[in-house]
Order: structure tokens, then sequence, then C-alpha cells
């Protein structure tokens, strides 16, 4: 079994760069299936979910070129049959963005009902909402969702809920659809711009991406393109989370500094400092760090991708600080592996109290979920002594070389293999 095994009490010093962002990649590289060229796709992080989406669409016929570390060429003209493989679908919920991409292209999608996550259900109402509002109808039959459409017809859909993932996919179903699409309540992520821009790149006609009001003109037909991911802002955000709560004095660079203003307010709130350059930010901490209240909400918001790790801070900042989640009914379930390090927290539904301590304990815990997983290196780099962090897969899935970048920053972290008690490093 692979753990992340960390030895807590270093500050952290030095830079680390930033990879494209995972929650861009893949609306991204399903959005190439609309294509009918050869799309080049430039700073895709290196982790499992892209490469898990990439295998997917080449599991379909698409032609799959890895020109370097970050970069792929994808030709989907091979694709015959739009029918997503049941067996990796299911254990990823942005391969539900493959709905949208097919349902555009072939005017029907048949793809495996995306699997639950560790913080609660994950519904996908909405997307099949817009769906039907395009003209489309679906059914489920054997865990799969089957979709078709005689034509795909612009319309007006208003989200009931803020979606990022109801707002990718209608905007797939839409870019080719006949006439004008406007949705209305859109999310408005930096990766739903980059989806937007990536779109146009091809000859889309996306407006305002970014609002909650995005206005689609459908075109005929989408041409190949090269295009380049933005930087990932909650990856930029967890390594700044990890000086905040460690302390020291850290570049971290290739980064949108506006992506991350939700963010950086909150830390300096805390008492962090923090200067903002053209294509990087400084994170230095000294001293104890002050409590401080988070409510998470779609972006401009306070990210939800985010709270873990915000909470692994102000689980020894001066004062008790309240965590609201506003996103998912049941995203604090790392609280539990937070308690067995020290933490005192205490937890009634939507909302999280805690009391800061001086210092947490290093302990074995588990990686609940991706983000959660990214919170205990953040304790466990705060804490005094060791700290064994186990299903690190979830973490692997959506950070690249995570015990690289944080070993380059003076970090005490390193891999190990556990083979019955036989102990290994990586
Ligand atoms: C995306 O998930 C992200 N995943 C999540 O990041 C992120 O937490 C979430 O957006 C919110 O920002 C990817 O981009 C791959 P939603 P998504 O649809 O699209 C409700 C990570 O760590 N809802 O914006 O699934 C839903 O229950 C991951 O990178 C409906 O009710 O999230 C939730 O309460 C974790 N009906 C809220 O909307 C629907 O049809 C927001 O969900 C769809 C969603």
């Amino acid at each position: 079994m692979e753990k992340i095994v960390v030895n807590g009490g270093n500050k952290l010093h030095g830079s680390v760069k930033i990879s494209g962002a995972k929650n861009a990649a893949v609306a991204i590289i399903p959005a190439v299936v609309l294509s009918d060229g050869v799309c080049r796709i430039e700073n895709i992080p290196n982790i499992q979910d892209v490469n898990l989406i990439a295998e997917i669409l080449h599991k379909m016929g698409a032609k799959i070129s890895r020109i370097n570390k970050t970069t792929l060429e994808i030709d989907p003209r091979g694709i015959r049959e739009p029918v997503a493989a049941y067996d990796l679908v299911r254990h990823m919920r942005a391969s539900s963005y493959l709905m949208g991409a097919l349902l555009g292209k072939f005017l029907r999608a048949e793809v495996a009902l995306p699997g639950g996550c560790d913080f609660g259900v994950r519904p996908v109402d909405q997307h099949l909402k817009g769906f039907g509002i395009l003209g489309a109808t679906h059914n489920v039959e054997g865990g799969m969702i089957k979709i078709k459409a005689d034509r795909l017809v612009g319309n007006h859909i208003y989200l009931d809920v803020v979606s990022v993932g109801a707002t990718v996919n209608v905007m797939l179903a839409a870019v080719k659809a006949e006439g004008r699409t406007t949705i209305e309540n859109a999310a408005k992520e930096p990766h739903i711009v980059d989806l937007a821009n990536f779109l146009n790149s091809m000859g889309a006609d996306v407006r305002g991406a970014g609002t909650d009001v995005i206005k689609i003109n459908g075109v005929k037909s989408l041409r190949g393109t090269t295009y380049s991911i933005i930087p990932d802002q909650i990856e930029a955000g967890t390594y700044m989370a990890a000086v905040a709560c460690a302390g020291g004095n850290v570049l971290i660079e290739n980064v949108i500094p506006k992506h991350l203003e939700s963010i950086t307010a909150k830390l300096r709130e805390m008492g962090v400092k923090i200067e903002e350059y053209d294509d990087s930010v400084r994170v230095i901490r000294e001293g104890r760090l002050r409590r401080c209240n988070v409510k998470t909400m779609p972006h401009p918001g306070f990210p939800t991708d985010m709270q873990p790790q915000i909470a692994a801070i102000l689980a020894t900042a001066d004062g008790t600080s309240i965590v609201n989640e506003a996103v998912w009914d049941n995203r604090f379930k790392y609280v539990e592996e937070l308690r067995r390090m020290g933490a005192v927290i205490s937890v009634d539904g939507k909302l999280a109290v805690i009391e800061g301590v001086d210092h947490l304990e290093g302990a074995p815990v588990k990686a609940t979920d991706l983000r959660a997983g990214a919170a205990m290196i953040i304790a466990a780099l705060g804490a005094k002594g060791t700290t064994r962090i186990e299903d690190i897969r979830h973490i692997e899935r959506g950070y690249e070389d995570v015990v690289e970048k944080f070993a380059s920053i003076g970090a005490d972290i390193k891999r190990v293999y556990t083979n019955d008690g036989a102990t290994r490093t990586a």
C-alpha cells in the first residue's frame, strides 16, 4: 500500500511552479470530440483524472499522441460510436462531460451514470434539464444514461442551481445546435472561461463566459486548434495554504493572481502576508494566525475546493473559527482525520466550529477525497511529529508530482510503499 509520510515542523522556502488546471483539462479534453480536426492541448496537468479522460476517448476511437509530459495531440475523427466505456467512466465524475460533447457532435450519447463522491450526492438533473430544453430525450438503462435528439435547437435555459458541471455540459451540447442558446445562472469559475476560450479557438461563438449569462450562437462545424490550459487556482491555493500552516516564505509561480483573489483575501484576513506579481504570488507567514469565518460559494466566492485546506490552517489559528460549506451537503468527512491529530472541531450539518489549538500532533490518517487529502498534508506539515497518510490515490489523481513539489520547498515528505510490514521509500 502506498502512503505519504510527513515529518512536520519544517518551514517552507524556495519556489514552486503550478501545473495546468485539472477542472479545465477534464472539460476541454472531452470538448475535443466536437472538433472535425486535430487539437493540440498544452499545459495539461499530468494527473490520473486527465489521463483517464484521454483513455476513454482513445477507447472510443480517438487517436491520442503524447507530445511531452504536458502536451497531448488528439484526433477525434476515429470516434464512430458515441458510447463511453462503462468501467472507466463510472469512476470519475468529470466523465459526465462526455454527455454534452457526444450529444453535441453525434446527437446521441451513452455514458455511465457518474459515481457518487465522498461528499454527498452528485446529481445531474440540471445537466439533463438543459439537454431536454435543447430538444434531447434521455433514459437510464443498465447504469448508462442514454441521450438522443433528432435536432438540437438553441433555447433559453435557466439553471436552478449554479452548477459548474451543468454549465459545461450545456455549453458542449449547444455550440453546434441550431440558433442561439442562453444559459442563465451559469457558473463563473475560471475553468468555464477557459472552456469557452477553447471552444471559440475551434470556431465556436460563445460569449459572456465568466458572467452568469452565457450566450452561444450554434455553428455548423468546429476546426482543430492549439490551446494552452490556464494554471490551476486550487493547486495554487493549496500551496498557499501549506505556507500559511507550516510557516516560511515561498514564491508560487505560473499563476493568474486574479483567479486567487478570494483565497488571497481570506489568508490576508488570517494574517498571512501575500505579495502579488504578474504571474506569481509570494506567501510569507511568521507568527500565529488569527481565527476567521469562511463561507464557500460559487466563484468568485471562496471556493469549496479550498474548504478542507483552510480548515487545516484554522485548526491551529488563535481563536474559534466557523466554516460554512454552502455548496456540498457533506464535505466535512476529513474532520474525523484532523481530530486524530488533536484538532478540536465540531460539525453540525453544513457548519464546522474550529477551536484553534496550540499545535497538532502527527498521526496515522486517511485521505477521504482529493482536497481532504491535500488538507492532511497541510496539517501534517505544521504538526509536531510524523503523519502517515493512507488512500493517497485520491491526492495523486488531482495533484501533479505532489510529493516532489512539497519536498522542493523544504517539506520533509516522502512516498512509501508498505507491503506485509516491509516498508520501502519510493
Ligand atoms: C465541479 O463539480 C468540480 N469538479 C468540483 O471540484 C467542485 O467542487 C464543484 O464544481 C463546485 O465548484 C470538476 O470541475 C470536475 P456543481 P460539479 O455541479 O460540477 C448541485 C475537485 O475537488 N447540483 O457545480 O459536480 C450539487 O449537488 C472537485 O476538483 C445539482 O443540484 O459541481 C452541488 O450542491 C470536487 N444538480 C452544487 O450544485 C445538478 O445537476 C454545485 O455542484 C448539478 C449540481
